[in-house]
């Protein structure tokens, strides 16, 4: 049956990726929309990362100076704050990959000045087409606690897919915000209760353990460490037998 949109106009179609996905990963990508993304930086970069989860923009930043190289993946987009800010060594290729189609189109625009491709996926499964592939970094920042389940399944399906469309000897850096600890403040306490009854966070039992038990088990090596309520990680694939 043809689909309509509002105004009457036959809508567009649901790429298999999203029609694909359970409705539960699929409401956590189906937050961001147009005022979403318009207030995503000042209501999540700014206020919530430095008072809330304290850990603030700036430290998130560093990983991608540090790792981004200029054949790039990022899963799972937002608004694409930490890729504007970036210092990249030169023009870059990005590939943005994202079950949202908004927050695609809204990165897309703001790193133009890249060569950027884009594509549909749920970061849950395989996505062997992806253009660009491989790719010598990726960056799956706030990905993972937007994601449903276990962290150490949920991290070891998300990072092994990511792992197989990259480079021997490349690096994947993310972030992720974690349930509460004994020194979790209460306003944090009282965002992540919030943020997971409305389906907008999924991370009530995901734990530094569980994601380290998911690097060490996709990577050659890792890198974990804990800053506020964030886990910030480094995962790099093995290098090619000939040391390259
Ligand atoms: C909190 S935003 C992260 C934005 C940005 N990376 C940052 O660090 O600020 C989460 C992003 O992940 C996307 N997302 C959520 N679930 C996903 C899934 N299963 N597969 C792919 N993308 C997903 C959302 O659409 C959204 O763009």
């Amino acid at each position: 049956m043809q689909r309509f949109s509002r105004r009457g106009r036959p809508a567009r179609p649901v790429p298999a990726a999203v029609g694909a996905a359970s409705p539960e990963v699929r409401a956590g990508a189906a937050t961001y929309g147009w005022v979403a993304l318009a207030l995503y930086d000042i209501s999540v970069t700014w206020l919530n990362n430095r008072y809330v989860w304290r850990c603030p923009a700036a430290v998130i930043n560093r990983q991608y100076n540090a790792h981004a190289t200029v054949r790039h993946l990022e899963v799972g987009v937002g608004t694409g704050y930490h890729l504007a800010r970036a210092r990249w060594s030169g023009r870059a290729a990005v590939t943005l990959a994202d079950l949202n189609e908004n927050t695609l189109r809204w990165t897309a625009r703001r790193i133009r000045h890249h060569e950027v491709r884009t594509a549909v996926v749920n970061a849950l499964e395989p996505f062997p087409d992806l253009p660009g592939a491989p790719f010598t970094s990726a960056g799956v920042g706030y990905l993972l606690h937007c994601i449903p389940g276990r962290l150490d399944e949920k991290a070891s399906a998300v990072l092994g897919n990511v792992a197989a469309v990259l480079e021997p000897g490349a690096v994947v850096f993310g972030s992720t915000i974690l349930a509460p600890g004994p020194s979790t403040p209460p306003r944090a306490r009282r965002m992540i209760r919030l943020l997971n009854r409305r389906g907008i966070l999924h991370n009530t039992e995901d734990t530094a353990a569980d994601l380290g038990r998911a690097l060490a088990a996709v990577f050659a090596e890792h890198t974990l460490e804990q800053v506020g309520e964030v886990a910030l990680f480094t995962g790099r694939t093995a290098a090619a037998p000939d040391g390259s």
